[in-house]
């Protein structure tokens, strides 16, 4: 079962404990700080970025780069996270008071073919890193996913406001019990850590259903997309401003992060089109209408009332989150 978040009742610093698992508590705001308007921005603070250029991780290193914030962003061809002595050394040379691990393997469908790779990069480094951070004190982020859990067709209606942090995991496919097992990891090593979960991730850089959406309209008349699938978008800029206001505010544990709302992959593929103008014939079809080789949860909407509680976050509809991403694309 993920912990409970916790929020730091004093100013952590690179060498204090975290406080997972304990109840709920609300204190003074920690020196490990974010920027972007949400406080101090954590200039005084070394930052390393893993995953530097994947989706999440490049808008990381860009927002942090934009604030001044001295940060050092690697990726996969700096530095393999699956390779402990490099991880090791890596720490250790930069010394970062915050390890943003941005990197993961996120093929869903071929995970479950390349589940040796997908185990080293999701469950082994994140215990490398983690290992390697709390050795120094430093604090660990690490983002999961919605697809830790069942996502069984019936929590749509017992769950309706989506899962909370406490509700036990129980992926339906390699990719999500690779993740699962590396946040247990983490934990394991007892260290300051922060584990972020996001879904359905959309961000400037790299794939996602938005461009795969936007390539396929301009290839084709006519696009099938299920509509059995319900889960809310989280895109890249806000996923970093609020991670960013959870570290600022001494939040530990486990926290879920997503837009506001839900939505099918259906209804999110129309108003992409809408908004972008795009004419294509879309048509809903039930998941036994695309068959993969992973299974997809039926229902992955994380409850992120956990985050819509700490002070300073901010949570916009997916459609007007959408909107604004859109605008932003050339
Ligand atoms: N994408 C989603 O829809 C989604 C949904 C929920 C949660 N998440 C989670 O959100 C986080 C960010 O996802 P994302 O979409 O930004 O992923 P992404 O775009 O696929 O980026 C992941 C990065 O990790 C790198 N990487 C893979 N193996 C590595 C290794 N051994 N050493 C170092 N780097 C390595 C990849 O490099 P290469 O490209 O060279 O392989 C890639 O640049 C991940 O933890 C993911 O599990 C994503």
């Amino acid at each position: 079962m993920a912990e409970k978040v916790s929020m730091a009742t004093g100013t952590q610093g690179k060498k204090s404990n975290a406080d997972d698992g304990g109840p709920v508590s609300r204190g003074s705001e920690s020196s490990l700080g974010g920027g972007g308007g949400t406080g101090s921005g954590g200039k005084d603070l070394k930052w390393l970025v893993l995953g530097a250029a994947g989706q999440l991780g490049r808008e990381w290193v860009l927002a942090l780069e934009k604030d001044g914030v001295d940060v050092a962003g690697l990726s996969r061809r700096d530095l393999d996270i699956t390779q402990a002595d490099e991880v090791q050394q890596a720490v250790t040379q930069i010394a970062p008071d915050i390890i943003i691990n941005c990197a993961a393997y996120t093929k869903v469908d071929q995970a479950e073919i390349e589940t040796g790779q997908a185990e080293a990069v999701n469950t082994l480094a994140p215990e490398i890193i983690a290992r390697a951070a709390a050795a120094t004190g430093a604090l660990m982020v690490q983002y999961s996913t919605d697809y830790v859990f069942p996502g069984l067709p019936e929590h749509r209606r017992e769950l309706p406001d989506g899962y909370p942090e406490s509700y036990p995991p129980d992926p339906v496919n390699a990719y999500g019990r690779t993740k699962w097992l590396g946040e247990q990891q983490i934990r394991a090593q007892n260290g300051p850590h922060l584990i972020v979960r996001v879904s359905w991730l959309c961000g400037r850089y790299g794939n996602n259903f938005i461009g795969t959406m936007l390539r396929l309209a301009a290839e084709r008349d006519r696009l099938k997309v299920v509509n059995d699938q319900f889960g809310c978008p989280t895109f890249a800029g806000p996923a970093v401003f609020n991670t960013r206001v959870l570290v600022e505010k001494g939040v530990r544990g486990t926290v879920h992060l997503s837009s506001g709302g839900v939505t099918s992959w259906y209804d999110f593929a129309r108003e992409i089109f809408r908004l972008r103008g795009v004419d294509v014939a879309l048509e809903p079809i039930p998941t036994s209408g695309y068959p993969t080789l992973a299974r997809r949860p039926a229902w992955s909407r994380l409850d992120i009332r956990q985050l819509a509680g700490v002070p300073g976050t901010r949570i916009l509809p997916w459609q007007d989150e959408l909107e604004c991403f859109l605008s932003d694309l050339p």
